[in-house]
């Protein structure tokens, strides 16, 4: 049998989350019902996970402060600060 995932808390623009631990920022993200943090500069489309495995960069959001990380490819972490625009 075995043992149930370890919970971290996320927070998501400031507001705490659960999510599981070894989950990355991008699943955390989905499994909050979140597709979208980000838009594109010159049309304003929305923007998430795309490939899900590092290739293409439409995943990019600020995490623990610094900019241009790839949710896909970063694992999500206790107390980690996650930013992005959740209402793209
Ligand atoms: S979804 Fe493509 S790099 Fe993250």
């Amino acid at each position: 049998m075995s043992n149930p995932p370890q919970r971290i808390t996320v927070n998501l623009n400031a507001t705490p989350v659960q999510a599981e631990a070894g989950q990355s920022v991008g699943a955390v993200l989905m499994g909050q019902g979140i597709k979208a943090w980000r838009t594109t500069r010159n049309e304003g489309k929305p923007r998430g996970l795309f490939c899900g495995i590092g290739a293409c960069y439409d995943c990019l959001i600020t995490i623990d402060g610094e900019p241009n990380q790839r949710a896909c490819m970063v694992q999500a972490s206790d107390s980690m600060n996650i930013e992005g625009d959740f209402s793209a």
